[in-house]
């Protein structure tokens, strides 16, 4: 098969990750989680206390980030700190959905997204992946799902680490939907060449199920 470069897009809750994993191992392809680059930002904008324009341009001039693999997988270093495991909250979902409507943070990340997709074999996912970091990818999926769906799907990765219900979820995924697809600055929306998938009533296997079969 020839060497790809697949995009997945779509808003928070739709089953980007698992399905963009999915498909990877699937492929054998590197998985590409550009969401986790803007948490990674956004987790030293709160650990440094980051509140003016000024602060959150010095933060991102200084900013070393990259992927490490150890044991076959890829750790996310940021400023020398590995913090894979530290931006999975809901407080960092929220930050980096803000931080993310930054010029200045986008520009500080869009060289190394580039740098691993362009080298193929590579599913991406994110909110512009097809629209703005890769326009030329090989085949580009926009996944999407009522808000209900998507909102129920984040509360039960959540329910053991959280104690928020199930309202205050939906209002968040809400708000970050609107956050995200209402910047100035690579907006969330699907590519004019993207395919659309609504997985609202799909388990992740069976979406990776039909993108397969739009990839051979
Ligand atoms: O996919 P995620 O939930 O990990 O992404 C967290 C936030 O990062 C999301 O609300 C918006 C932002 N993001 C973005 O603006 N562009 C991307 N390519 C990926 C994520």
């Amino acid at each position: 098969m020839k060497s790809l470069l697949i995009t997945i897009d779509g808003p928070a809750g739709a089953g980007k990750t698992t399905v963009s994993r999915n498909l990877a191992n699937r492929l054998g392809y590197r998985y590409l989680d550009t969401g986790a680059l803007y948490r990674a930002v956004a987790f030293k904008v709160i650990e440094n206390k980051v509140s003016s324009d000024h602060d959150l341009e010095e933060l991102c001039r200084k900013l070393t980030i990259n992927f490490v693999q150890r044991d076959g997988v890829f750790r996310l270093f940021c400023n020398g700190e590995d913090v894979t495991d530290k931006i999975r909250t809901e407080k960092i979902s929220m930050m980096a959905s803000k931080i993310s409507a930054k010029p200045v943070v986008r520009k500080a990340l869009l060289s190394l997204q580039r740098e691993i997709g362009e080298k193929k074999n590579v599913v991406a996912e994110g909110r512009d992946m097809g629209t703005v970091v890769f326009p030329d990818a090989d085949i580009k999926f926009f996944l999407d799902a009522s808000v209900e769906t998507r909102a129920l799907r984040r509360f039960n990765e959540l329910e053991l680490r959280s104690s928020q219900t199930l309202s205050q979820v939906e209002i968040q995924i809400r708000k970050r939907d609107k956050n995200d697809s209402s910047r100035d600055v690579a907006p969330l929306k699907a590519a004019h060449d993207a395919i659309t998938i609504n997985s609202t009533t799909l388990s992740a296997e069976q979406v990776v199920e039909k993108m397969l079969q739009y990839i051979f």
